[in-house]
């Protein structure tokens, strides 16, 4: 999902919260809002944004509006930031006015109970969860696998034809989520999990249409049969007693303050919740890295200076 889009769903400025906010102070003024068009009632500009691409319907917004614009696309009021100053404002320097939400489209595809749509003890537990399960030394000992992923990433390049550099690097970033997220996997599940996190990728921000055979229709289908997946995951672990120390492992080894375990649900929302967290995000950085070491080889003659692998 490209990082435009990313903001937009992630944080985007929920103008109800923040109108309330200021309403309260002085109820008589109203909350000074970008410019920009909210559509129709309720469904605002939503066809619109899915008549075309979504790229496109941003950067003619953008054109016309400037960097910071409001619309209402998906059931929510929003503001879109197109600037990297606007980003830190939201998520560095007045994080604390913010709320991340999701539509509700989206939050069905990843799963309810994945951590970031939750507040409180819930999301505290299961984010030091997450970020204590890819500490450096777990990153350390994961270090030959994800080699040995990226050098069949690189193999699969070898041929003439021209790739997707983004396109390639979300495949490695997905390979790599799964390593650290189930550690060693039979091919058999590393292949339905790709299959079926492929097709819920694609309709993820395709329209929230239940129709049969639409893309979202698809992605739901294919979001079943991912947290099929990973319960005959959990139960083939349970069975052989291996819990793990990768992700899944931390996982079902949680218990809360009361000593309440996660339910299977909550375990698979999260875990499809981190691969999503990971794929895009890491994907774009890695897409931006190539394109800086092309375009400067002086840099690329230095970095492989400083990595002592063979080139
Ligand atoms: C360069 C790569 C990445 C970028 C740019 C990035 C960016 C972000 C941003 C902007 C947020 C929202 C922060 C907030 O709400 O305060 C976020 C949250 C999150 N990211 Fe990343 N991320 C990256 C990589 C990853 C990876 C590799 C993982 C998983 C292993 C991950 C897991 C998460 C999780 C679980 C959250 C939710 C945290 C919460 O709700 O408290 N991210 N990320």
């Amino acid at each position: 999902m490209p990082t435009f889009i990313l903001i937009l769903l992630f944080i985007l400025t929920v103008l109800s919260f923040f109108s309330s906010k200021k309403q309260k102070r002085k109820p008589k003024q109203k909350a000074k809002l970008p410019p920009g068009s909210m559509g129709w009632p309720y469904i605002g500009e939503t066809l619109p944004f899915y008549s075309q691409d979504p790229n496109d319907f941003f950067a003619e917004k953008q054109k016309r509006y400037g960097e910071i614009f409001k619309t209402h696309v998906l059931g929510c009021p929003c503001v879109m930031l197109a600037s990297p100053e606007a980003a830190r404002f939201v998520l560095a320097s007045h994080a604390h006015l913010f709320k991340p939400t999701y539509p509700k489209s989206k939050e069905k595809m990843i799963g309810p109970s994945a951590l970031f749509f939750h507040q409180g003890d819930y999301h505290t537990d299961l984010r030091k969860l997450v970020q204590s399960s890819l500490s450096p030394e777990v990153i350390r000992k994961l270090i030959p696998d994800i080699e040995a992923v990226a050098i069949s990433t690189l193999e699969s390049w070898a041929s003439d034809q021209v790739i997707n550099t983004f396109h390639e690097m979300k495949k490695f970033a997905f390979e790599v989520g799964i390593l650290f997220v189930f550690g060693h996997l039979d091919r058999k599940y590393r292949e339905e999990l790709k299959e079926n996190y492929c097709t819920v990728d694609k309709g993820y921000n395709s329209f929230p249409s239940n129709l049969p055979g639409t893309a979202y229709n698809k992605a739901i289908m294919a979001r079943k049969r991912l947290a099929r997946v990973i319960s005959e995951i959990i139960c083939d672990r349970k069975e052989k007693r291996l819990l793990g120390k990768d992700l899944l492992g931390h996982l079902l080894n949680f218990k809360d303050k009361r000593g309440q375990a996660l339910a299977e649900d909550q375990i698979a929302d999260n875990i499809i919740g981190v691969l999503f967290a990971a794929q895009d995000t890491t994907a774009s950085v890695l897409t931006w890295i190539v394109k800086y070491l092309h375009d400067d080889q002086k840099l690329l003659e230095a970095v492989k200076v400083n990595i002592p692998w063979k080139f």
